[in-house]
């Protein structure tokens, strides 16, 4: 009977509720917030910049640099399209036009994007479906998408769009010239 009875009650609690804390210090953490000052390190900052010459784990460092004609060019020359031009990696890469490209090149490609005509965004975007732009390989529309225009009026968008959808995107403007 007494069995039982200990059985039943030490069941009946509430499970949201871990009860007695027995080291406070472990169970409530005092981690510090990355963006709060700290007084461990020397700079004064929670959230330390990686070390020099490193990267994030499965990136890999961009050979080409930006504002080059050249480097332009053998991008273009040298980066092959990975990516076939499915039905699935086309929607995908419409998908991925319209939330980083059509509010400056516009919805068929032409340059006409809500913030060149609301006046949001001074330049002029470049048609897309034109000679200037269907002309170049893939691989430069890639470069030209990773780290922008030559004259930097265009910015880069490596930082944010994963490569495979670069790809993806690329195919996509192909599309719209048709
Ligand atoms: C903030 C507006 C803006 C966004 C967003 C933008 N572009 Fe552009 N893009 C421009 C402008 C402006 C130019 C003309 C650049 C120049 O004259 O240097 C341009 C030029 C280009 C060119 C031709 C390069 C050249 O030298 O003119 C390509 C290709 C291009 N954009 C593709 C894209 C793609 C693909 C995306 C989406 C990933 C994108 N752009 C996003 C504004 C934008």
């Amino acid at each position: 009977m007494f069995t039982i009875t200990l059985w039943l009650s030490s069941c009946n609690k509430d499970k949201n509720n871990p009860g007695y804390t027995f080291v406070p210090d472990m169970a409530y953490t005092t981690a510090s917030k990355s963006y709060s000052a700290s007084n461990v390190f020397a700079n004064g900052l929670t959230m330390q910049a990686p070390p020099v010459g490193t990267i994030p784990r499965g990136a890999s460092v961009y050979p080409y640099k930006a504002k080059s004609p050249d480097d332009q060019l053998k991008a273009g020359l040298e980066l092959m399209n990975p990516i076939e031009a499915s039905p699935a990696n086309l929607a995908e890469g419409k998908r991925q036009y319209e939330i980083y490209c059509i509010n400056c090149h516009g919805v068929g490609g032409n340059g006409d994007g809500y913030l060149y005509t609301s006046k949001l965004f001074p330049a002029k975007p470049r048609s897309l479906i034109e000679p200037f732009v269907q002309t170049k390989p893939d691989g430069e529309i890639f470069h030209i998408i990773t780290v922008g225009s030559l004259s930097t009026l265009m910015g880069g968008h490596g930082s944010q769009i994963a490569p495979d959808n670069r790809w993806r995107i690329v195919n996509y403007v192909r599309t719209l010239a048709k």
